[in-house]
């Protein structure tokens, strides 16, 4: 049986569609950005990204079944991103896909942004070991997951203030760079030494797994100020290359820990983030290291992108599990409350 997936995503500021068929090939991604429209605010601002959705959906859609030669006809099942992420533009492609799947009287499938995220992962490999550890880290989230199997996620971790990638937009901000910053701190560290700067790493005293990045934003913008860096200083690439350190080093330092108390076979990285170049690098040595098998999806389905909505959608169809057709389904902006993991309960 011919089965098509129409992927939806509009968590945040990116408006994207896909189709994914019942092998799991990407017959279109269209991934339309916002960043022009956000970057003379120096961040996303959430009225505006609602309303360029709103404006978009529509030809992304059209562009993304153009793509793939098909029809509405031809979809089997739709999936929308439900949450977490902005709440208006949630609603956009959560009540675009709803409307569809209501005219065609075909499935609907709530898909969670951050279980999306470490589904990217196996889109260009189907073949990942479990069980596994996934380090999801985009603009506003950073978590670790432990997945025993297909479908089945423990959130082990999140960050309790800033994620990675906001730390990293944050601080290129404030040294009045392009927006985002992600990728700008990453094209610009390569010229700088990360051993310049000296950043106390954050841990966590009560032996959780969380992440926290304001203390080290805070301490970059004290060195900004005490150093007074900025882009003509002598030293401002080995600021930025530091700084990029630092972030990646508290990234795998807790996911070394988690590595000791849930001994996974494979290890993903994931997320925005997870396109920076050094961030690659020094992950799969650590995984070699510990003679773990790494995974991360390619640059572009790092970034938010429909294939992996329709990707997790496809494989929740493939459950077996009885999908219902819920017109109900909500939107939600927030992950959903967790108790802190500790190591006494494991
Ligand atoms: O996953 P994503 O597209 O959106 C969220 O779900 O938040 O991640 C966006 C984040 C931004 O903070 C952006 O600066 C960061 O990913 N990013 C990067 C790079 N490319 C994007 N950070 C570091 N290096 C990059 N090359
Ligand atoms: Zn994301």
């Amino acid at each position: 049986m011919v089965v098509n997936v129409l992927g939806i995503e509009t968590s945040c500021d990116e408006t994207s569609a896909s189709v994914l068929n019942s092998d799991f090939d990407i017959l279109s991604n269209v991934v339309l950005s916002q960043d022009e429209i956000h970057a003379p605010y120096g961040g996303v601002v959430p009225e505006l990204a609602s309303r360029q959705h709103l404006t978009s959906i529509g030809y992304v859609v059209q562009e993304c079944l153009k793509r793939a030669q098909l029809k509405l006809e031809e979809i089997s099942a739709y999936a929308a991103t439900q949450g977490p992420g902005l709440i208006g533009s949630l609603l956009v492609g959560l009540s675009f896909a709803k409307g569809l799947a209501y005219y065609f009287e075909k499935p609907l499938i709530g898909i969670d942004h951050l279980e999306a995220h470490i589904e990217s992962a196996f889109l260009e490999t189907r073949d990942i070991a479990f069980p596994l550890l996934a380090l999801v880290v985009s603009g506003g989230h950073t978590s670790t997951f432990f997945m025993k199997k297909k479908l089945d996620y423990e959130l082990i971790g999140k960050t309790r203030d800033d994620a990675a990638g906001e730390a990293l937009d944050k601080i290129a901000k404030f040294l009045d760079l392009d927006y985002p910053g992600g990728p700008v701190i990453d094209r610009l560290a390569e010229k700088g030494n990360p051993r310049k700067f000296f950043f106390a790493l954050p841990h966590m005293t009560d032996g959780s797994l969380d992440f926290s990045f304001s203390g080290l934003k805070t301490a970059a913008l004290k060195l900004i100020k005490e150093h007074k860096i900025s882009k003509s200083h002598p030293r401002f690439f080995d600021f930025l290359a530091s700084f990029e350190m630092a972030v990646i080093q508290t990234l795998l330092r807790n996911l070394a820990q988690a590595i000791k108390l849930f001994k996974p076979k494979s290890l993903i990285l994931c997320g925005g983030v997870a396109r920076n170049k050094k961030l690659r690098q020094h992950f799969t040595e650590f995984a070699q290291k510990r003679s773990l098998s790494s995974f991360m999806p390619s640059p572009v389905f790092c970034t938010d992108n429909a294939a992996m909505v329709a990707a997790l959608g496809l494989e929740k169809l493939k459950s077996g599990k009885k999908l219902f057709f819920p017109l109900d389904l909500n939107a939600y902006p927030r992950l959903p409350s967790f108790q802190p993991f500790s190591k006494q309960k494991k």
